[in-house]
């Protein structure tokens, strides 16, 4: 088992980072060490130059997602965990699978229709070429599973596309160079909509900040930000088919669960009936509950920025290690001379 995944260092972990990949990173990288299986875990700076930034911004989120990462549990001495500018193999690859990915394939990513919006000429290239990267970052290291959220599942499909016509083109079937990665996706905590929305997902990149849930908001903020999140006058179903057409409630409820380690019809049979006034406070409690001490080991992470910084420096060189076998195979099959 050989498991890698990234997010984006755009900005603080929310909620629905959280629930949809970075605790699956946690769990997976118990099930592997205890297998003998491998994780790598990476920050993906150079996605993150695809939209305006802000460079000093762009290091500063850098370290404290480390600082993040770590507080939810995933523990550089057993995950590789790194980020991509330190590990230029990255780039490398996704320069030699550029010749296999098509225009056509990246022309249907939604995230590049969503993210261009009608300005397609003003967007980079980079944007456009996001999924390519992508692909690099997992086939270089012969991942076999992927842990992600479902707004992902479409890029993976993709380095799956990529990986296929890659060896058809230019490996003989029984050597292939690239392994075909499986996403894993959490089913019930695929996509955790916005507060402030249930048709949208919970995103960094909402303006409104009362829209996500962040694993740095402290108690009173989580409190304000549930009580004042977005529902609809009637009381709880009993049952989870009488959430159907109630994307907020539906949203909360799947929330409650997925902390409370439960399921949605338990949490039904315990409030269903009872309005939001009650549900609410008992949500808000224990999203404080369970994020509170992330929060406490975030806050005592980031301060030691030499420790971020040397984490990810360790982790890059073993990254590093682990690329050059894969690139080295691409490199051959392209014909590529390299003395
Ligand atoms: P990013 O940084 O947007 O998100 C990181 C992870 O969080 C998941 N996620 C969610 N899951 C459920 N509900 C939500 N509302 C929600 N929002 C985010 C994402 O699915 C993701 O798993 N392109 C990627 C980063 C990346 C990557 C990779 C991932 C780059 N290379 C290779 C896997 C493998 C991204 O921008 O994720």
């Amino acid at each position: 088992m050989r498991i890698v995944s990234g997010i984006q260092p755009t900005g603080n972990l929310h909620l629905g980072n959280y629930l949809g990949a970075i605790r699956n990173w946690a769990a997976m990288q118990d099930n592997a060490s205890a297998s003998g299986g491998e994780c790598l875990y990476f920050l993906a700076d150079l996605h993150a130059i695809s939209m305006p930034h802000v460079p000093a911004e762009l290091s500063a989120n850098t370290r404290e997602m480390v600082a993040a990462l770590v507080a939810c549990g995933v523990d550089p001495q057993r995950s590789i965990l790194f980020n991509q500018a330190q590990v230029p193999q990255h780039a490398e690859l996704q320069w030699l699978l550029n010749g296999t990915a098509r225009m056509g394939w990246l022309n249907r990513m939604t995230q590049w229709k969503d993210k261009a919006g009608k300005n397609r000429e003003g967007a980079s290239v980079a944007l456009f070429t996001y999924p390519v990267l992508q692909a690099a970052d997992v086939l270089l290291y012969q991942a076999t599973h992927v842990p992600v959220g479902e707004d992902q599942k479409q890029h993976l499909e993709l380095a799956r596309d990529i990986a296929q016509k890659f060896n058809n083109d230019f490996a003989s079937p029984d050597a292939p160079v690239f392994t075909q990665p499986e996403p894993i996706i959490p089913p019930e905590a695929a996509r955790i909509m916005s507060l402030r929305d249930g048709s949208a997902k919970m995103s960094k990149s909402d303006p409104s900040d009362m829209s996500r849930i962040n694993l740095t908001d402290d108690a009173d903020t989580i409190m304000q930000k549930i009580r004042k999140a977005k529902t609809d006058p009637e009381p709880l179903p009993g049952e989870k088919a009488g959430l159907a057409g109630r994307a907020e409630a539906a949203n909360l409820v799947g929330i409650y669960a997925v902390m409370a380690g439960t399921s949605v019809d338990a949490v039904l049979g315990e409030f269903g009936g009872e309005g939001f006034g009650k549900f609410k406070p008992a949500l808000g409690e224990l999203l404080v509950e369970k994020l509170s001490p992330i929060n406490q080991r975030f806050v005592d992470l980031r301060r030691d920025q030499a420790a971020l910084d040397a984490i990810l420096k360790a982790g890059a060189e073993k990254a590093r290690a682990l690329a050059m076998p894969t690139l080295d195979k691409a490199y051959a099959a392209l014909g590529l001379v390299r003395g």
